[in-house]
């Protein structure tokens, strides 16, 4: 079995390597999937994919005639897939659940860098400047947190966030009765919440979620935390919040035009992309580069599932992770 994987880092390298064997040969690219990267999969039954790369219809259908008979993720969303393009043509699997509390602490490090001017506080310090001016924060006990989306990784934030003191408001399309959680609607969250951090999947009705007249809806001064897509929020709208001081702060691990520049290094370069530019230079906003997923934890389990979804289909025609031919 060969498999071609695409938008490569060491990182993955390390965390495949150990599943090399007479059975099995891996291809790793650097370069992300699209129309014009498809043809690198060549004499390969597997193309392993990430979150930036891009399975469309038409790439698809290039897969399809080169042979390949499974699209792996190495990831959970699917956002990127045309999932139904690829029935009855080629099986798309996805790793569900690796680590939900690599995402949610994560998000947690964000809100607590940014609400406590660790990342100012940091610098200044390096610098050998010990002023305290401008680096006032705000308590998290008695906080109000709007969490949307309380699926994995929304559950493991709501336990993070109640360890702190914190009420917890959430909306979910589809709300849980087993965790004592308090749904409100989209409104209602808005309205009341301190914090909001989103943890639901993109998807037609979530995109822009968060958007100039959501925004006028949160309190003046709300913290708006996104580790899940990019596109739930406006980046636009976001800004214009941020210039008008209505949103207090924001913490970004991901952004709707990512896939251009995430996971690069443009140091030294002019970045095109204006808001983003102009959102990194806000000091109230702190973005990372998709990096929430990235511990070991998470990279040996995503491995290892991504290894035993293939592996399932190939040898037995059935997986529990695929997306289609369900
Ligand atoms: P999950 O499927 O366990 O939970 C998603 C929740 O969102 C579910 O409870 C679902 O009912 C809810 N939902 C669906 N449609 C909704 C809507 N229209 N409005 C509100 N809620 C809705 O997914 P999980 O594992 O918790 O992941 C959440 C998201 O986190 C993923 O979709 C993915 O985009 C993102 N993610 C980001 C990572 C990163 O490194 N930054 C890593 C892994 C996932």
């Amino acid at each position: 079995m060969k498999i071609a994987f695409f938008d490569t880092k060491p990182y993955d390298k390390e965390s495949f390597k150990k599943y090399e064997s007479s059975d099995i040969s891996f291809k790793f690219f650097e370069t992300k999937l699209n129309i014009d990267t498809a043809d690198l999969a060549r004499g390969c039954e597997v193309v392993c994919i990430f979150v930036n790369d891009t399975a469309s219809g038409e790439v698809i259908d290039k897969l399809y005639e080169l042979g390949v008979k499974v699209l792996a993720l190495r990831c959970a969303g699917y956002n990127n897939v045309d999932v139904k393009h690829a029935h009855k043509k080629i099986h798309v699997v996805h790793v569900p659940a690796y680590s939900p509390y690599a995402v949610a602490e994560h998000t947690m490090a964000l809100l607590l860098t940014s609400i406590r001017r660790i990342h100012k506080a940091y610098i200044r310090t390096k610098d050998f400047n010990f002023s305290l001016a401008g680096l006032t924060g705000f308590d998290l006990y008695g906080k109000t947190v709007g969490v949307i989306g309380t699926g994995k990784i929304g559950r493991v934030f709501v336990d993070i966030c109640r360890g702190f003191g914190m009420r917890v408001l959430a909306y979910d399309k589809y709300p849980s009765d087993d965790i004592g959680i308090e749904y409100v609607s989209l409104d209602e969250l808005f309205a009341a919440s301190d914090i909001i951090s989103l943890h639901c999947p993109l998807t037609r009705d979530t995109k822009h979620l968060i958007n100039g007249d959501s925004i006028k809806k949160m309190k003046k001064g709300v913290v708006i935390l996104n580790t899940s897509r990019g596109a739930l929020i406006d980046a636009d709208a976001l800004l214009e919040g941020i210039k008008s001081r209505h949103v207090g702060a924001a913490c970004l691990d991901v952004y709707e035009e990512e896939s251009d520049v995430f996971f690069e290094d443009f140091s030294g370069h002019i970045v095109d992309d204006d808001t983003l530019a102009r959102l990194i230079s806000m000091p109230n906003v702190i973005v990372t580069s998709h990096q929430a997923f990235l511990t070991e934890e998470a990279l040996a389990n995503i491995a290892s599932t991504t290894i035993e979804n293939v592996k399932q289909i190939l040898y037995n025609g059935v997986c529990q992770n695929e997306l289609c031919f369900l």
